[in-house]
């Protein structure tokens, strides 16, 4: 049977955009980079759980470059998840900082499709897991991210809210807007 991706459908394919701003925790305070990337969303087939929940994925890679100097400093991997029954969208991270985590959300129109989630430390049902280190010294504390999706365009917010430095709650921003390859 041929899998439905629902809202998802429209991410499959490389997408590049160079239109990136990050605002990332600095001892000194924020710092703005300017940024490029490419992000490839790959159609990865379904998976049943416990019998009962049958998702959809999209596995994704992401590779961000900082316009300054072309290197990468960011690099992310991940799935989309469509949960067709509950109509729950997900979204898994993985970054090289030793921080994961599992957002979660929902789906909104069909032409553009906006994709919302979010997870939280504290949230018990969409939640944060990072190492000893981040926990203590630079703890993401929540995470919200927004997709546009229209055709071969996208746009995307994030914020990932921080403890870190003398911050209680600062807010790590990236937005970018990409075209499909
Ligand atoms: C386009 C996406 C992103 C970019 C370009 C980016 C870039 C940065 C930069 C430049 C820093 C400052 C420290 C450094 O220079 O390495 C930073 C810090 C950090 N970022 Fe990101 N980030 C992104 C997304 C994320 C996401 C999604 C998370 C978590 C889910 C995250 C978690 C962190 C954490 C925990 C720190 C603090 C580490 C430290 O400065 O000691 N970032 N990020």
């Amino acid at each position: 049977m041929e899998i439905d991706y629902g809202p998802l459908t429209g991410l499959i394919g490389t997408w590049n955009g160079d239109k990136g701003l990050d605002v990332a925790p600095e001892p000194d305070g924020p710092a703005e980079s300017p940024y490029y990337e490419t992000i490839e969303f790959v159609a990865a087939g379904d998976v049943e759980n416990f019998e009962e929940q049958r998702l959809a994925v999209v596995r994704y890679h992401q590779v961000v470059r900082r316009k300054s100097n072309d290197e990468v400093f960011h690099d992310q991997v991940g799935y989309w998840l469509w949960d067709a029954a509950s109509q729950v969208v997900m979204q898994t991270i993985t970054i090289p900082r030793a921080v994961s985590l599992v957002a979660g959300g929902s789906a909104e129109g069909t032409g553009p499709v906006v994709l919302r989630v979010r997870s939280a430390v504290d949230d018990p049902d969409w939640t944060i897991s990072q190492s000893p280190m981040m926990r203590d010294h630079a703890r993401t504390l929540a995470f919200e991210h927004e997709i546009t999706l229209d055709g071969d365009r996208l746009r995307y917010a994030e914020t990932t809210t921080l403890a870190i430095y003398d911050q209680e709650a600062f807010a790590h921003t990236d937005t970018n807007e990409l075209t499909r390859a």
